[in-house]
């Protein structure tokens, strides 16, 4: 058989619930989370070994026992997606389009030479879990429940070489916002994310652990985050690591195209896709770092967002480049702060979806 229809064989597709015995829910202040620290009742696990994902489980959510010689540890066989869940005004909860998502990781999961994961069973997977855990999707926009589907190489021994056992979990965090007051960032001349033939498309664990350190470097001149440029000339603005990025010169909205080493982004798409709705004209093409400081320079860049699961869409207030610092306030008129009012209405279920993106869960 090829290896490729073993992946998708699963020794039983019905998943197996152990409720926990009593909700840790009254323990939370919902009214002040910091961004994915706190955890629903129930977690998803299934485990890959003899060539199949074995019988998928819901368990309450707690440590877990691993290796000390698990893959992943050594070697960092590791990718995650992320996605929300929302809550409506009649209490049904939606997820935004999470087939997206179910594609995604199995495309970096490819990359990382790890077992593709049945696209129904990720789905039908976090229903269920969101189904169980729903009291845990606050109501009230700018509330959702963080969901984090992730894979890793589980199996023991520490030979390089891609693992034969890993375990694919989905774990749910209530949240509000991911960045608090105002967001500066930095563009890398040094460092890079990815260089090409990377893995910088996929969500692959090892493209974030690689970035803390330069971003702490950031950090400590004033900045939130990186914007990372091409790594062979720096001359090429490609993501800021937890978003794709948006620059608004004159009434151009432009962001890059996805590439090996910028990450396929679904709120991306989805911006992309409103702002032409709303008759928004967009480019998407690479652009310089020399070119974005001279519209900086010359009055005619109006604005720089952020976009992502996270962050839905973050307004940038300055970036600086070797040294010297800019400064981007919102404008009046910011299609920042409408195309996140307009996104938002759909994931809330406020508004009409004409891009069948919601997803329902469950009432
Ligand atoms: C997301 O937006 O879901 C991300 O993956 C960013 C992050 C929190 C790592």
């Amino acid at each position: 058989m090829h290896p490729r229809f073993l992946y998708f064989c699963c020794v039983n597709a019905s998943i197996h619930i152990t409720p926990s015995t009593g909700s840790r829910i009254d323990t939370v202040d919902f009214s002040n989370l910091a961004f994915g620290s706190t955890f629903s009742d129930h977690m998803f696990v299934c485990d890959y070994r003899d060539g199949q994902w074995q019988t998928p489980e819901i368990v309450p959510y707690a440590p877990m026992e691993l290796s000390p010689a698990a893959s992943v540890l050594h070697y960092g066989q590791a990718v995650f997606e992320g996605m929300k869940a929302f809550k409506d005004d009649e209490g049904s909860v939606w997820l935004f389009r999470p087939d997206q998502n179910a594609k995604r990781i199995n495309k970096s999961a490819e990359r990382l030479a790890i077992p593709q994961f049945p696209e129904a069973l990720f789905l039908d997977g976090m229903k269920q879990l969101i189904t169980l855990d729903k009291a845990w999707v606050k109501a009230g926009k700018g509330n959702s429940l963080y969901v984090r589907p992730f894979v890793f190489a589980s199996q023991a021994g520490v030979q390089a070489s891609a693992a034969t056992e890993y375990r694919f979990m989905i774990i749910c965090a209530p949240v509000s916002s991911y960045y608090g007051g105002e967001v500066r960032v930095k563009i890398a001349d040094h460092y890079s994310r990815a260089p090409q033939g990377g893995t910088g498309y996929a969500k692959a664990a090892g493209n974030y652990g690689g970035q803390f350190y330069p971003t702490q470097l950031a950090k400590s001149e004033g900045y939130q985050q990186v914007i990372w440029t091409d790594a062979a000339t720096h001359e090429y603005i490609e993501e800021a690591g937890t978003m794709n990025l948006f620059f608004r010169i004159g009434d151009t909205l432009i962001t890059a195209p996805t590439s090996d080493s910028i990450l396929d982004g679904v709120t991306r798409k989805s911006i992309l896709d409103l702002a032409t709705h709303l008759g928004l004209k967009t480019e998407v093409r690479m652009l310089r770092v020399a070119e974005l400081i001279e519209a900086s320079k010359s009055g005619t860049l109006l604005e720089i967002f952020g976009s992502g699961t996270a962050v839905v869409v973050q307004t940038i207030d300055g970036f600086g480049y070797k040294g010297e610092k800019f400064e981007t306030p919102l404008p009046k008129n910011s299609f920042a702060l409408m195309l996140k009012e307009k996104l938002m209405d759909i994931q809330y279920n406020n508004a009409e979806d004409p891009f069948h993106w919601r997803y329902k869960v469950c009432d």
